[in-house]
């Protein structure tokens, strides 16, 4: 079913003391202004997490910082999580470059395709930040959906069917993908921005995965969301193939509707920082011959319930 932005969609923006939220869309994503993230005072840190679990990413633009800046208001939300892609930049294991150079051959960045990240970690992270320092004059946007108000729309019956469900998640059906991808038939490799991580252990994980709730329930808001995306969700738990892949395909197909999203036009200096636990996000790779580089962390989840 195909679902217009209003009625119970709320993205408004909530009078706070210290900050100010402007809505980017109507289903979800706020600009955060009056905040320089270099000097973050505790009353405006309760309210810039109060707006990004209400708007379920948030951003702030000129915020010139640099990586020591960069971990240091990252901590602020808990532990830094495990990447098992990168071990980030020299003295910064934390800040993971996502950087595609203006001629660079990819066939498929770090981040394309709607995902939720590291799903195949038994503890995925809980929410991510992304700086940026170099971006093209156009395309390299991202985009987010939310997966708590595409919950939301289910219908009860639908709800009441998901509910003891159990996903799959894992890189299996990502590889799979991206071998079919190259235009003559052969297949195309992950050469990417990304310098694999040297932990023996990430790869294994990545392939092995993990299971969680297809509904899951937010640790601190106590919302519902769906945690299902296209790139990670391989099947569910006691169904065959036959049986999963019309309801994975249909959540997809569901969650990713237009009426869900929003989208952000890169500029230098923009952090933007989203839950994964509330959203899913995809990137584009559309911007040939532009440079993109951008840096990343991730704080540590909990085991979804
Ligand atoms: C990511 O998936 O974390 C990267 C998104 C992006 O580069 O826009």
């Amino acid at each position: 079913m195909i679902h217009h932005p209003f009625g119970i969609f709320d993205n408004s923006a909530k009078e706070y003391q210290h900050i100010q939220a402007e809505p980017l869309a109507a289903a979800m994503g706020a600009e955060i202004l009056g905040v320089d993230l270099a000097n973050v005072s505790a009353a405006e840190f309760q309210e810039i997490q109060h707006a990004l679990f209400r708007h379920k990413m948030i951003y702030f633009r000129d915020q010139d910082i640099n990586h020591v800046e960069h971990e240091a208001f990252s901590a602020k939300f808990g532990e830094f999580g495990d990447d098992a892609y990168t071990d980030g930049v020299a003295d910064h294991s934390q800040v993971q470059p996502v950087l595609r150079e203006a001629n660079d051959p990819v066939a498929i960045i770090f981040g394309s395709g709607w995902h939720t990240d590291s799903p195949f970690l038994a503890k995925p992270p809980a929410i991510s930040m992304l700086r940026a320092v170099d971006v093209p004059p156009y395309g390299g946007d991202t985009m987010w959906t939310n997966s708590a108000l595409a919950y939301s729309q289910l219908s009860d019956t639908m709800k009441s069917m998901l509910a003891p469900l159990k996903v799959h998640m894992s890189i299996q059906r990502f590889l799979k993908e991206i071998k079919t991808t190259g235009k003559d038939g052969s297949p195309v490799y992950l050469k990417s921005s990304i310098k694999e991580s040297s932990n023996p252990n990430a790869a294994k994980q990545k392939f092995i995965g993990a299971f969680h709730p297809l509904v899951r329930t937010h640790p601190v808001t106590g919302e519902k969301s769906l945690y299902c995306d296209k790139t990670y969700t391989t099947c569910i738990q006691g169904m065959n193939e036959e049986e999963a892949r019309p309801i994975l395909d249909y959540l997809v197909q569901h969650i990713t509707q237009v009426a869900f999203t929003c989208r952000l036009r890169w500029k230098p200096n923009t952090f933007a920082l989203w839950d994964n636990r509330l959203c899913l996000h995809q990137a584009f790779n559309d911007h040939d011959g532009y440079r993109r580089e951008m840096y990343r962390t991730i704080i540590a989840g909990e085991t979804p319930i």
